[in-house]
C-alpha cells in the first residue's frame, strides 16, 4: 500500500498571548494511502481541521513534516506547491461562507484554475461547466450567485470547485455537517460517485462517528492534538482498542437502540489545550485510568488487524483477541 502523503511526527502551535502557545496538533503520524478514504474523527478543538490545514501546507508545522508522493511539502519549490495546491484540495464545512457572493457559481468554479493559469479562458469555463454537471448541478443554475441556491446546491458547488483542478486528494472538512441528513446522504453518496469518476483519494473529517465509520476504509482517532487510535472502519467500529473510541461509539443513539450494552458516558468537558493533562491527555475522562496513566506518557503501538492505539493499558484491557468484556464492566 503506498502512501500518498505522509505525515511524520507533525505538530502545530498556535500562539497565544506573548509567552504562551496551543499545541492543537501533537507529534502525529500517518499514512494516507492512495484510493482510500481516510476518516478523521474527534470532539471539537481535537485538531482535526488543523491537522487538515497542516496537510495542505496552509499552517507552518512546529515539528515534523508532511510529504507529498514522497516530496517534502515544505521544502517545494514555488513552482511545484504550485502544482501541488491543483493536486490537493479541499472542501469546507460550511456552504454558504464557502463561496463569492458577488460571483456566479461558474466563475466561482473556474476560479481554481485561473490561479493555476490553466489553459485558454474557454477551456477553463468549459472544465467549470464540467465539474458542475458532474456534481450534478443542472446547466441553468451554472450562472446564479449564491444565494439563490440552496444548501445542498451549494455544497455540491463546493465539491466541483475542489475538484476542478483534478486533485488527487480531497480533504473533506465536517463537508456535510451544516446540512440535514437527508441532504447529508445525497452528498455522501455524490462523494463515493465521485471518488471512483475522478479516482480520487480522500480525507474525510467529522465528529460523527457514523458518517465516519460509513464511508471510510480507514480511520484516524484524535483526542486534543495526539492520534489516539488508528484501524480499518470495520475493525474500528466492531473492536475498539482505545477507551476513548470506545466511549464515542457507545455515544452513538443507533448503538444504544440495540440495547447491546451501557452508554459509557464521556465525563467532562475537553480540557484546555492550553494545559493539557499530563500523562494520557484521556485519563481525567478515561473509565480505566490508573495512577500511572496520569504520569506516563503513552505512543501508538501497532494491534491486531493493522491498527494502532495509543492506550497505556491496551494488552490489559482489549488483549490480543477480541475485547474481554468483563474487564470493561459489561459496558460494551
Ligand atoms: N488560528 C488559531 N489560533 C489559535 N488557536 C487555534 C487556531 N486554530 C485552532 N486553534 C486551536 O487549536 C485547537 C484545535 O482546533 P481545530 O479547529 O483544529 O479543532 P477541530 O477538531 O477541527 O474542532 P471542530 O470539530 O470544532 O471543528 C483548538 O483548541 C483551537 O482553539
Ligand atoms: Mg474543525
Amino acid at each position: 500500500m503506498t502512501a500518498l502523503m505522509r505525515l511524520d511526527d507533525v505538530s502545530v502551535r498556535f500562539p497565544v498571548g506573548r509567552r504562551r502557545s496551543v499545541s492543537a496538533v501533537d507529534g502525529v503520524s500517518l499514512d494516507v494511502v492512495a484510493g482510500q478514504t481516510l476518516g478523521l474523527i474527534g470532539e471539537s478543538g481535537s485538531g482535526k481541521s488543523t491537522l487538515a490545514r497542516a496537510m495542505l501546507g496552509l499552517v507552518p508545522t512546529a515539528t515534523g513534516s508532511v510529504s507529498w508522493m514522497g516530496e517534502d511539502v515544505a521544502a517545494m519549490s514555488r513552482q511545484r506547491r504550485r502544482a501541488f495546491t491543483g493536486e490537493v484540495q479541499m472542501v469546507f464545512q460550511d456552504p454558504h461562507s464557502a463561496l463569492d457572493p458577488r460571483r456566479r457559481v461558474r466563475q466561482s468554479v473556474r476560479e481554481p484554475l485561473d490561479v493555476l493559469g490553466r489553459g485558454a479562458r474557454d477551456e477553463r469555463d468549459d472544465l467549470a461547466r464540467r465539474a458542475l454537471a458532474d456534481v450534478g448541478l443542472p446547466a441553468h443554475l451554472h450562472d446564479r450567485y449564491p444565494h439563490q441556491l440552496s444548501g445542498g446546491q451549494k455544497q455540491r458547488v463546493n465539491i466541483a470547485r475542489a475538484l476542478v483542478t483534478r486533485p488527487r486528494l480531497l480533504v473533506c472538512d465536517e463537508s456535510v455537517a451544516a446540512l440535514d441528513v437527508a441532504l447529508q446522504a445525497e452528498i455522501l453518496n455524490l462523494l463515493g460517485d465521485l471518488k471512483d469518476e475522478y479516482d480520487l483519494t480522500v480525507v474525510f473529517i467529522s465528529h460523527d462517528l457514523g458518517v465516519v465509520g460509513h464511508i471510510s476504509d480507514r480511520v484516524a482517532v484524535m483526542y486534543l492534538g495526539k492520534l489516539v487510535e488508528t484501524a480499518m472502519a470495520d475493525v474500528l467500529l466492531d473492536t475498539p482498542r482505545h477507551p476513548y473510541t470506545e466511549a464515542l461509539l457507545s455515544a452513538r443513539p443507533d448503538v444504544n437502540e440495540t440495547g447491546a450494552g451501557e452508554r459509557i458516558i464521556l465525563r467532562g468537558d475537553v480540557p484546555s489545550p492550553l494545559a493539557p493533562p499530563t500523562g494520557c491527555r484521556f485519563h481525567p475522562r478515561c473509565l480505566h485510568a490508573t495512577p500511572a496513566c496520569a504520569t506516563d506518557l503513552p505512543v501508538l503501538v501497532p494491534v491486531e488487524d493493522g491498527g494502532a492505539s495509543a492506550c497505556l493499558r491496551v494488552a490489559e484491557l482489549y488483549g490480543p483477541g477480541p475485547v474481554d468484556t468483563s474487564v470493561m464492566g459489561g459496558a460494551r
